[in-house]
């Protein structure tokens, strides 16, 4: 039988042709970045956005050009963790917000009032993430953070679909309910080919091993414990960040990043 050239094949649809050459133009776009890393959970209010931003500041003490993607559409926390008020008028492409050396892009800074909520069906908040992914302008980066909202749904498939990402750093509180559902999240991950990095124990109590179990059910590094501290409630509502406000956590958050860099 004659061997077919490629120019026997029938052409792929045109809506596919349209996904791989966004992804091409995305991964030109990204190219200046050398390391992604998502921070996840599907379950909420477990330390996401507290362990991004910590570990953000961890990456540029240890000497690294970092971003921060706050791609919870829903509930942008990123900009009110690091005090940042600015606002940006959507011109692209999108220039990111610089904090202590770090950039940060978040649809907060679209918003003119963050306590009214955002009521967007599913494709509008991928829309949004994608908006973001594309459009930035992040110049040379070492490291990009993005800090994912909870769920296994939407938010967290868009961002998958749209960046290669080293991987997933998942975050757990010390019980087996956070634990749990760490474990779902770095299952779906890894379903979808994603890496895990490794699991961040946050609001530790020292005795709690939800970290312990995460990291054993998949299999991946448990890469630090932070220990709970009334110091993060009251910092994180002033826009001040406990890495930098206290030594102790910039102890811990430090030791964590040393361990990312380790692995990647
Ligand atoms: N180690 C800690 N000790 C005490 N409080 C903490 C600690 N880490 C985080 N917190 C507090 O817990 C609350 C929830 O944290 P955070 O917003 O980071 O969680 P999240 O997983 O991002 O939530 P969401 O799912 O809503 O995005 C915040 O008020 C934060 O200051
Ligand atoms: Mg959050």
């Amino acid at each position: 039988m004659e061997e077919g050239n490629a120019h026997d094949l029938p052409k792929p649809h045109p809506s596919i042709l349209k996904v791989i050459e966004k992804k091409k133009e995305i991964r030109s776009k990204l190219s200046k970045i050398k390391h992604r890393i998502g921070v996840y959970s599907a379950k909420g209010g477990v330390g996401k956005t507290t362990t991004s931003v910590n570990i953000a500041y961890s990456l540029k003490a240890l000497g690294y050009r970092v971003g921060i993607l706050d791609a919870d559409i829903d509930c942008p926390n990123v900009t009110m963790f690091l005090g940042i008020e600015n606002k940006l008028k959507g011109d692209y492409p999108l220039m990111p917000v610089e904090k202590d050396g770090i950039k940060v892009i978040s649809s907060a800074m679209f918003m003119d009032d963050l306590s009214k909520p955002i009521i967007w069906r599913g494709p509008m908040i991928g829309k949004m993430v994608s908006e973001l992914i594309e459009n930035t302008d992040w110049g040379e980066l070492d490291y990009l953070v993005l800090d994912l909202p909870p769920g296994t749904s939407d938010s967290p498939l868009s961002v998958i679909q749209l960046m290669d990402l080293d991987g997933f750093v998942l975050v757990t509180s010390p019980q087996h309910i956070a634990a749990v559902n760490a474990i779902r999240s770095g299952t779906m991950a890894k379903r979808l080919g994603v890496g895990l990095i490794g699991v961040v124990e946050s609001m530790s109590d020292g005795v709690g091993n939800g970290g312990e179990e995460v990291s054993k059910a998949l299999d991946c590094r448990l890469l630090g414990r932070v220990l709970f501290d009334i110091k993060f409630n009251y910092l994180s509502d002033k826009g001040l960040v406990p890495f930098v406000e206290s030594e102790a956590i910039r102890e811990e958050y430090l030791k964590i990043a040393r361990e990312i860099v380790g692995g990647s």
